[in-house]
């Protein structure tokens, strides 16, 4: 198949790729351009592990074709923390021990982010909480502790920079 030229920001870098037009997000951003922090796990759209934020919103990129973002602003796990400092959510997380295996993690942390953008300056409740990550399957923790980490940021409790 003839290849395609896509244009789009990851992380903030501009890139220009040739790529067949079937190739999904996901393999552009791991095998092409090689930022690995973005995980594969079904691969269908289910379990959440491949969550990046297309602009501001927190998109599945093993269900969507590279093609989609172009002109866009992509950001995964890499492109969180901001000069050498983790982002608030990043902090959280580590501090209410938000991961186990951390296999889930990277989605977890772009949905997280997501959310909580979306909801800038309110305080989220937990059932708003669970609602926003639903789409993230986590086997190790319970969600319990990731609710919290969310929750603390939520409520101002740790800041950008
Ligand atoms: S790998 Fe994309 S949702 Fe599971
Ligand atoms: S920490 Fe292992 S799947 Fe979430």
């Amino acid at each position: 198949m003839e290849k395609k030229l896509l244009r789009f920001k990851l992380n903030g870098l501009e890139y220009e790729i040739f790529i067949n037009p079937k190739t999904l997000l996901v393999d552009v951003i791991r095998d092409h351009i090689g930022f690995t922090g973005t995980k594969k796990g079904c691969e269908s759209g289910s379990c959440g592990a491949c969550t990046v934020m297309v602009e501001d919103m927190a998109v599945k990129s093993c269900s969507v074709l590279a093609m989609q973002v172009e002109g866009m602003n992509v950001t995964t796990v890499e492109g969180l923390e901001k000069n050498g400092k983790l982002s608030p959510i990043q902090e959280a997380f580590l501090d209410y021990g938000a991961f186990q295996c951390g296999f889930c993690t990277p989605g977890m942390l772009m949905s997280a982010t997501a959310l909580l953008k979306e909801n800038e300056g309110k305080v989220l409740t937990e059932e708003e909480i669970r609602e926003g990550i639903e789409g993230n399957i986590c086997r190790c923790t319970g969600y319990n502790s990731i609710i919290r980490a969310i929750e603390a940021v939520s409520k101002g409790e740790y800041k950008e920079g």
